[in-house]
C-alpha cells in the first residue's frame, strides 16, 4: 500500500487505472476481514449504484483498534490538548481506547441501540467524541456527527431526517474563552425531535443543565453499568457506516453517506500516502470531528494505520495566537494538517508567537477545505516548514470520502497553490458547459471524475434520486464535483473554488439558498439573494441583498442588520451570518424571474465597472441603486 518514490507513484497510477479491481483488492487485503469479497467493485453512474468489496464482512474498529493491540497496544492512538493549556490533557494508548470505546459501545447498547439505527453526536472535541464514533461503528450503529457550532434547529433538521434515535452530547463544551451551551441547544433541537428517545450526556464544563426524566442519562453513570467486553459486530462492506450533512446548492442540507469497507480502505490508503506517516510520528489534524476532515484524517485513516492522532479542543488563537506552535513544540508535532483559513489567519499576527517555540519536529505541512492562495501557502512553508517540510495541498470533499487531488509529501514536486496530482485510483476529467472532455494540458473546465474510487459517497440519505441528480446528472456518466480547475502545462491541478452556489467562508461549505432561508425568515424580510466575495481572512465572506417591507432608516437599518443576523444564528448557527447586509430596494432579475447573481457577485466584489450584459434584466435601474449603496 505504501508508495515511496515518484517512480512507484507512476506505476501504482498506471495500475489503478489498467485495473482498478486488482488494485484496489491489493490494497484491501492489507486489512482484516471476518469474510473476504467475491467482486471488488460493481458500479453504474447512472441510478448510481457503486459497491465495493460486494459480500466482504469486517468491523471498521476491528481494523482501527483490536488489529493493533498485539503490537502497539501500548502506544499512543489519541493525544488530547484541551482547550486550555493549563488543564492536564490526556494520552489513550491502543489498549486505553480499545477499552474504553468497547465500554462505551456496550452503554449504546444498554440504551436501545442496534445496529443500522442512527445515533447523532453533538459534542465537543474531546476524547469521548472519538470513543463515541468508534463506538457506533462497533455496534453497526450509523453515526451521524454535527458539528458544535450549529444551531438547535439544524441539529433538529439533521435528527429528523437520518431519524436518529439516541443523542450524545456534553453539558457544554469550552472554545477559546467561551463556554458553548451543548445540551440546553440539544433541548431546544429536541423540542421538534419526537423520534429521540435518549439522550447521553458528557460531563465536561458541569454547567448547570436540565436532565429529562426517563430521556436523559449522564456519561459517567452510564459507564458504571457495563463491562469492557463487547464483541464487534459483523458489518457488510457496504453497510452504512456514517452519514454527515453537507450543504449544496438548495436550500436543505444533504446527509453523504459512507459506507464500511470502501471508505475504511481509501481513509487509510490516502492516510498512509499523502501524508507518508512514519511510525511513531504524531500527526496533528486541526479539524473538527464535526467536518469530514476530522472523521478521515483525525479518527479512521490515522487509527486505521495504528497511527497516533492529536486531537485538540480549542482554537488556534487561545491563549494566544501561538496556540498551534505550542502544541506542535509540546508534543512534537511531525505532521500538521491545517486550513488556509487558520494559516492567513496567523500570518496577520507576525512573527513573534512563532519564533518563540521550538518547530524542529515538522516533516509535513498540510493544507485543506479550500484553495491556498500564494501569500499564505509561502507563508507556511518560510515560517513553519522553515522550507524544509513539504507541503501537501489536499483537495477533496465530503462526497469524496478522502482527498482525490494532492502531492505525496516529499514525493510529488510541488507548486504554490496546486493541488498537483491525482491520487492512484482517482481518474480527473476537465469538461466544458456542455459535457465535452477538455483534452490536453493549459486548459481549465468543470472537474469531474469519471471512475469509482473506494471512498466515494453511494447515496444521500432518504433521497437517491437528489444524489444522482446533484452529482451524476449534471454530465451523465462523470461524478461532477461542483468546482472549476485549471490543468496547467505539466498536467498539474489547481482547483479554482464552487462553480454552484456553494460558499467556502473559512473552510465551511454553506449553501447561499440555506442563507437565504434563513434571512427570508426574518420579521419584514421580503425577499433576499446571497453571495460569496474575495476575504482577506475567510476566502469567502458572505454579502447579502435585502429588501424589507419598510426601507429602513439609518438607525433602524443598524438594527434591523443585527436582528437579521441573530435569525441566522438561530436557523443555521453563527459561521452563516452574512458579513455585509446591504438594503435594496430590488434584485436584478431577468424576465423570467431569475435572480442575476453574476452581477450581484461583481457588486460584492467591487468590480462594479464591467457588469456585463444587463439588457436582459426586467428593471436595469435596479442595478444603478444597488451599484450606489454597495459596501
Ligand atoms: C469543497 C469541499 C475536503 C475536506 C474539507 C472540505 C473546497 C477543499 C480544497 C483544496 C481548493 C478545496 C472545494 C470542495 N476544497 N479542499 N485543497 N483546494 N479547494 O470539505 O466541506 O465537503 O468542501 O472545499 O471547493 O468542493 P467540504
Amino acid at each position: 500500500m505504501r508508495i515511496r518514490t515518484f517512480d512507484e507513484y507512476q506505476l501504482a497510477y498506471q495500475k489503478s487505472v489498467d485495473d482498478p479491481e486488482e488494485f484496489w483488492a491489493e490494497i484491501a487485503q492489507e486489512f482484516q476481514w471476518r469474510k473476504p469479497w467475491t467482486k471488488t467493485l460493481q458500479w453504474n453512474f447512472t441510478e448510481p449504484n457503486i459497491k465495493w468489496f460486494v459480500g466482504g464482512k469486517l468491523n471498521i474498529t476491528e481494523n482501527c483498534l483490536d488489529r493493533h493491540l498485539a503490537t502497539k497496544g501500548d502506544q499512543p492512538a489519541i493525544i488530547w490538548e484541551p482547550n486550555d493549556p493549563n488543564e492536564a490533557g490526556a494520552t489513550l494508548t491502543y489498549r486505553m481506547l480499545h477499552d474504553q470505546v468497547c465500554r462505551f459501545a456496550n452503554v449504546l447498547k444498554r440504551n436501545g441501540v442496534v445496529k443500522g439505527d442512527r445515533v447523532c453526536i453533538y459534542m465537543p472535541m474531546v476524547p469521548e467524541l472519538a470513543i463515541a464514533v468508534l463506538a457506533c461503528a462497533r455496534i453497526g450503529a450509523v453515526h451521524s456527527v454535527v458539528f458544535g457550532g450549529f444551531s438547535a434547529q439544524s441539529i433538529a433538521d439533521r435528527i429528523n431526517d437520518a431519524q436518529c434515535k439516541v443523542v450524545i452530547t456534553a453539558d457544554g463544551a469550552y472554545r477559546g474563552n467561551k463556554e458553548i451551551p451543548l445540551k440546553s441547544t440539544v433541548d431546544d433541537a429536541l423540542i421538534g425531535c419526537p423520534g429521540v428517545q435518549r439522550v447521553i450526556v458528557l460531563t465536561r464544563t458541569r454547567t448547570p443543565v436540565s436532565m429529562l426524566k426517563g430521556r436523559d442519562v449522564w456519561w459517567e453513570q452510564e459507564l458504571k453499568q457495563v463491562t469492557a467486553e463487547c464483541p464487534a459486530e459483523e458489518m457488510d462492506a457496504e453497510d452504512m457506516l456514517f452519514i454527515l450533512y453537507t450543504s449544496g446548492s438548495t436550500g436543505k442540507p444533504k446527509g453523504v453517506v459512507h459506507t464500511c469497507g470502501g471508505y475504511m480502505v481509501y481513509a487509510a490508503y490516502t492516510f498512509q500516502n499523502v501524508f507518508q506517516y512514519e511510525p511513531d510520528q504524531v500527526h496533528f489534524c486541526t479539524a473538527d470531528i464535526g467536518w469530514i476532515t476530522g472523521h478521515s484524517y483525525i479518527v479512521y485513516g490515522p487509527l486505521a494505520c495504528g497511527a497516533t492522532s492529536l486531537l485538540f479542543e480549542g482554537t488556534p488563537t487561545y491563549p494566544d495566537n501561538g496556540r498551534f506552535w505550542d502544541i506542535t513544540d509540546k508534543h512534537k508535532v511531525n505532521i500538521l494538517y491545517t486550513a488556509p483559513t487558520a494559516i492567513r489567519s496567523l500570518m496577520g499576527f507576525g512573527l513573534d508567537k512563532v519564533t518563540n517555540h521550538d518547530l524542529s519536529s515538522l516533516q509535513v505541512l498540510g493544507s485543506v477545505g479550500e484553495p491556498i492562495n500564494e501569500e499564505a501557502w509561502h507563508w507556511y512553508d518560510d515560517n513553519i516548514g522553515k522550507n524544509r517540510c513539504p507541503i501537501v495541498d489536499t483537495w477533496w470533499q465530503t462526497e469524496t470520502g478522502g482527498i482525490l487531488i494532492s502531492p505525496l509529501a516529499g514525493i510529488t514536486k510541488t507548486k504554490p497553490t496546486f493541488a498537483t496530482l491525482p491520487l492512484p485510483g482517482v481518474q480527473p476529467i476537465l469538461v466544458d458547459e456542455t459535457g465535452k472532455e477538455i483534452e490536453g494540458n493549459g486548459v481549465s473546465g468543470n472537474l469531474c471524475i469519471k471512475f469509482p474510487w473506494p471512498g466515494i459517497l453511494r447515496t444521500t440519505y432518504g433521497d437517491h434520486e437528489r444524489c444522482r441528480q446533484t452529482y451524476f446528472a449534471t454530465y451523465p456518466g462523470l461524478y461532477f464535483t461542483g468546482d472549476g480547475c485549471l490543468r496547467d502545462e505539466e498536467g498539474y491541478y489547481r482547483i479554482t473554488g464552487r462553480v454552484d452556489d456553494v460558499l467556502n467562508v473559512s473552510g465551511h461549505r454553506i449553501g447561499t439558498a440555506e442563507v437565504e432561508n434563513a434571512i427570508n425568515m426574518h420579521t419584514g424580510v421580503v425577499e433576499s439573494a446571497v453571495v460569496g466575495y474575495p476575504h482577506d481572512i475567510k476566502g469567502q465572506g458572505i454579502y447579502a441583498y435585502v429588501i424589507t417591507d419598510q426601507q429602513p432608516t439609518d438607525h433602524d437599518a443598524d438594527l434591523t442588520k443585527r436582528d437579521i443576523l441573530a435569525t441566522v444564528s438561530r436557523v443555521i448557527g453563527p459561521i452563516a451570518k452574512p458579513d455585509k447586509i446591504q438594503f435594496v430596494t430590488g434584485l436584478p432579475k431577468t424576465r423570467s424571474g431569475k435572480i442575476m447573481r453574476r452581477i450581484l457577485r461583481k457588486i460584492a466584489e467591487g468590480d462594479t465597472g464591467n457588469l456585463g450584459d444587463t439588457s436582459t434584466l426586467l428593471d436595469p435601474a435596479v442595478v444603478d441603486e444597488i451599484k450606489a449603496g454597495a459596501l
